[in-house]
């Protein structure tokens, strides 16, 4: 037995209340629900489950607090998160469709989870999305209809921090101004750059026509970029918004945080399989801590940290666990199978010389003294570029391929309806050049997630397998050709030269493909992991409610859970996932 010494590590105001920094400082409670990863999601269960003063909640967080952490809190920062300890510090396995190559894989290691790093950009998606999660799992509850009450309680929109007048940038019929997470539009920071892409968008028409709001549910066409960032210029991250120093002080509230969850373990029962035990291992010393819910536990940990705790539990495909000498607990092919990510290409235009006012920080990214007085300017009153993201984009273009594409009649066509994008291409100007970065935001390609050993402290084998499904190489081709098209418009006439890098010299389709295995990343947006399924499927790891199948006591929330990657950035889908499993779990359990 561990001493329960009261070493209260990050205060809340009261009581019992508190963020603790051990395990051995949490006070023995009978908790009705145990959530493993303060997350995006897990942030949300915490406080919509409190909500309820019966149910008491222990959250358990691998990382440290994110209070006080200037590159989350500060959006010009938040590329400085990577490889430190804030990150898992990932790696892929090397990818084949990438010559091989292998990159850095970011995950939030902190409260807050991923939205507590992530870029902020704000994006629902299609509500064909929504409506296809409904069909395929056969439960209406996820349709774009039935989730719009969890939109509005998730979304917060505020002015942006320059007060400037945003009229004809969104619709407002579409947003909510009474939900937790800050969304802002961008800043007034490079007008002659967002006037001259406006001026593009109404040249060319067509695909590259203005869209008032990417977020109604119909994105396609070019609009104004929306972020998590709140009025004050901060992050607005899950932690940051659900877990208010108001919520932290409830007295049926408790969050560990620097803790990391080994494994599930089945609690002795009378009906069939329970898993309602956490098990809690450090690594540098043998000590095990075993906590046990009454209701359930709740797996939140991720699309890569959630299968990776199912897998070391025994949840898993039997003959790959027992190659690595892991005992099967429960025989489930699907969990980690399936994994799916966005990839990004990127597309870099020279610019004639005085032709296009950048603004003061064109140079920002690769000036010392730059960034100094960003710092500084942001600190003094919430002005300067550091109040956005630093990839100062401020417009993204949802586009389809052509109806009578060649690809989609070779290879069909993942995307969920004729209002969802097949590729989004991001907007701006940044580093002295204006760049684009086409995403293919529905990718036919599925990967994986593995582990490589019984050690829990092991990192997974995280493989997205770009490339490897015939239809996603050509349609980011079509991106990255889009993207060349757009510099085209009459606007950039005297401004754009050409392409910045080796897309200059890719005459051919060949050329071109040869470019984007080099230069593709991941948008980091993984989810498919752990699948959410019709009940009594044959296939995936969860049911519509997110109750592991075969299983008592067990639930996953968070982005693992989608069977498709939507078309979008995934922290809203997370949010809305979180929202309505917040109500399934309350209405299951009330009294
Ligand atoms: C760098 C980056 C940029 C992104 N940009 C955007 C963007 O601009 N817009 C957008 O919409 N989306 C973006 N995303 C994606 C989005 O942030 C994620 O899809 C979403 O936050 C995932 O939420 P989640 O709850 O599933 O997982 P997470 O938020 O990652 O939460 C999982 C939590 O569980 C914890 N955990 C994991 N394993 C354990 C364990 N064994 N024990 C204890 N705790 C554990 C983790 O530390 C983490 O806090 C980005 C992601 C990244 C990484
Ligand atoms: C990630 O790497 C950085 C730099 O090496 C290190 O400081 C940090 O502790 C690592 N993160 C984790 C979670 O181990
Ligand atoms: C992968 O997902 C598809 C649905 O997109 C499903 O039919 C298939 O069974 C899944 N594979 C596994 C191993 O779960
Ligand atoms: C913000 O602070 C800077 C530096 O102190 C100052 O030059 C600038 O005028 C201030 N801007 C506003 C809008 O107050
Ligand atoms: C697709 O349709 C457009 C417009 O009708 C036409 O211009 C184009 O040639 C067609 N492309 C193919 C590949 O058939
Ligand atoms: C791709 O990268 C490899 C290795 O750096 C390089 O040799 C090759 O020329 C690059 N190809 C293109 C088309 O840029
Ligand atoms: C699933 O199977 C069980 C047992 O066979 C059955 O009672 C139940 O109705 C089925 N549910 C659905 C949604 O098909």
């Amino acid at each position: 037995m561990f001493p329960r010494l009261a070493v209260v590590v990050g205060l809340g105001t009261l009581g019992l209340c508190a963020t603790y920094g051990t395990i051995q400082a949490v006070p023995d409670v009978k908790w009705d629900f145990i959530v493993v990863g303060g997350g995006t999601a897990g942030s949300v269960l915490a406080s919509r489950l409190t909500e309820n003063p019966k149910f008491n909640v222990l959250v358990i967080e691998a990382g440290p607090t994110n209070e006080g952490v200037e590159e989350s809190i500060i959006p010009g920062l938040a590329s400085r998160t990577a490889l430190s300890r804030y990150d898992w510090n990932f790696t892929t396995v090397p990818q084949q469709g990438l010559n091989g190559r292998s990159f850095t894989y970011k995950r939030g290691h902190l409260l807050g989870g991923s939205s507590s790093v992530n870029g902020m950009i704000y994006t629902r998606g299609p509500a064909s999305d929504y409506d296809r999660l409904a069909s395929v799992s056969g439960d209406g509850g996820w349709s774009w209809e039935n989730i719009q009450s969890y939109l509005r309680k998730n979304e917060k929109l505020e002015s942006p921090a320059d007060n400037h007048d945003v009229k004809g940038e969104f619709d407002p019929a579409v947003h909510s101004s009474t939900g937790k997470v800050a969304v802002t539009l961008p800043n007034d920071l490079s007008p002659a750059v967002d006037a001259a892409t406006l001026k593009a968008s109404k040249e060319l028409g067509g695909d590259f026509q203005f869209n008032l709001d990417m977020n109604s549910g119909k994105p396609l066409g070019l609009c104004w970029l929306q972020s998590t960032i709140g009025h004050d210029a901060t992050r607005s991250s899950s932690a940051t918004s659900y877990l208010d120093s108001k919520t932290r002080a409830r007295d049926n509230l408790h969050i560990v945080t620097d803790t990391f969850v080994t494994r599930v373990l089945k609690t002795t029962e009378t009906k069939g399989l329970t898993i309602r035990s956490v098990e809690i291992r450090s690594s540098d010393t043998s000590d095990t801590v075993v906590l046990t819910a009454s209701k359930e536990v709740i797996l939140a940990g991720g699309a890569i940290g959630t299968p990776h705790i199912l897998l070391h539990s025994g949840i898993g495909d039997e003959s790959d666990l027992k190659a690595l000498n892991i005992e099967t607990v429960l025989h489930n092919p699907s969990v980690g199978r399936n994994l799916t990510d966005h990839p990004v290409s990127f597309v870099a235009f020279s610019l004639a010389p005085n032709s296009i006012d950048l603004g003061p920080w064109a140079n920002l990214i690769t000036d010392p003294a730059l960034q100094t007085q960003a710092l500084e300017l942001w600190k003094a009153n919430r002005t300067g570029p550091y109040v956005e993201s630093a990839t100062r984009a401020h417009h993204i273009a949802w586009l389809r391929l052509p109806r009578n594409s060649s690809i989609i009649e070779q290879f069909g066509d993942p995307s969920s309806s004729g209002d969802s994008a097949h590729v989004e291409i991001i907007l701006g100007a940044f580093a002295g050049t204006y760049a684009a970065i086409p995403t293919l935001v529905s990718p036919a390609s599925r990967g994986s997630l593995t582990i490589r050993s019984s050690n829990p402290f092991d990192s997974p084998l995280i493989n997205p397998g770009y490339y490897t499904s015939e239809f996603d190489l050509p349609a980011v081709r079509e991106g990255v050709k889009s993207a060349i098209r757009f510099s085209k418009a009459a606007v950039w006439e005297n401004i754009i030269t050409g392409l910045v890098g080796p897309l200059a010299n890719a005459p051919t389709d060949a050329d071109i493909d040869a470019v984007i295995r080099n230069n593709t990343l991941s948008a980091l947006h993984p989810v498919g992991t752990a699948a959410m399924s019709p009940k009594n499927a044959s296939w995936g790891v969860v049911d519509p409610d997110l109750l592991v199948k075969h299983v008592y006591g067990l639930r996953i929330v968070d982005a693992s859970i989608l069977p498709y990657i939507p078309s979008a950035h995934t922290q809203v889908p997370v949010y809305v996932i979180a929202e309505r499993a917040a109500d399934l779990i309350k209405s299951k359990w009330h009294d």
